[in-house]
């Protein structure tokens, strides 16, 4: 497929480049988890690849994002970072590996661009994360912070709601002054009130990424198997839009398989050594 007429970056993108963008006009951020997708994503001009802890969910089948390894979050995002191209790659730091202290943070950080050549490290969480966040940016490291719903505290969280909701909506903005105080380059809102999200963005001196976050944050992001409907007829959240039905035509093109190999038309004269 011609991918004219897109916005193709020519050279690696960078940090620096997508806050220059702020305010000029909006970028995306997709999930990805290989070398294939992470090939095309970059290839239809996304700026941005996160390899989310999603991955937890839609990759590997675990029924919560806190079950997801150090080394399977690493695997996935050094085939990312192999088919990326010029994107810039932002790779989750898994539940319980930095948590504990601004060491294990700086640690696990390190670790995980040495093993992945990815470019940014995302953490969760806002005032109780912002020393974190000052650790690895003293230690050289670019950060995305995560405010909102954050789904590695499902639990604490009571479940997946919206966060800053009416009174709550000052702990949203004491954690977006956290992290940028801390020096976080960019931040993703995930599920807060779309007014909110666009009151905070205004007065946000780096990038807002949003997920059910409105139309007004710099970025959005979307995990890409809900965008492209890789599970058909499975739940979505509300803030999902569906831009293909991938899923629909894997389906059909792995049953058209079946049903050549069954009415033996596959493999043809033309396969043959
Ligand atoms: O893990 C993930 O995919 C994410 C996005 C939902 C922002 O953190």
């Amino acid at each position: 497929m011609s991918t004219q007429g897109y916005l193709l970056p020519t050279k690696q993108v960078r940090v620096t480049d997508l806050q220059a963008l702020k305010g000029q006009r909006p970028w995306a951020m997709l999930t990805a988890y290989d070398y294939a997708t992470a090939k095309l994503f970059a290839e239809a001009g996304i700026e941005c690849i996160l390899v989310g802890d999603s991955a937890a969910n839609v990759v590997l089948g675990y029924d919560t994002t806190t079950k997801i390894s150090f080394d399977e979050m690493a695997m996935l995002a050094a085939a990312v970072v192999r088919g990326a191209g010029n994107a810039l790659v932002v790779v989750d730091l898994p539940f319980g590996t930095y948590e504990a202290s601004d060491e294990q943070c700086v640690r696990s950080a390190t670790e995980m661009l040495h093993r992945t050549g990815g470019h940014v490290i995302k953490i969760e969480g806002g005032v109780r994360m912002a020393s974190r966040i000052r650790a690895l940016k003293a230690a050289g490291i670019a950060v995305c912070a995560h405010v909102g719903f954050t789904p590695q505290s499902v639990n604490g969280l009571g479940g997946f709601k919206v966060q800053g909701r009416g009174d709550a909506a000052d702990a949203v903005r004491a954690d977006v002054t956290a992290v940028v105080e801390a020096g976080a380059d960019m931040v993703v809102f995930e599920m807060v009130p779309a007014a909110l999200a666009a009151e905070i963005t205004r007065n946000c001196p780096i990038p807002t990424i949003g997920i059910g976050a409105g139309i007004d944050t710099d970025a959005q992001v979307l995990v890409w198997h809900d965008m492209a409907a890789m599970f058909p007829g499975g739940h979505r959240p509300k803030f999902v839009e569906v831009f293909g039905e991938v899923g629909e035509q894997l389906i059909r093109t792995a049953a058209a398989y079946k049903k050549a190999v069954a009415e033996k038309t596959f493999p043809g004269e033309r396969h043959n050594f």
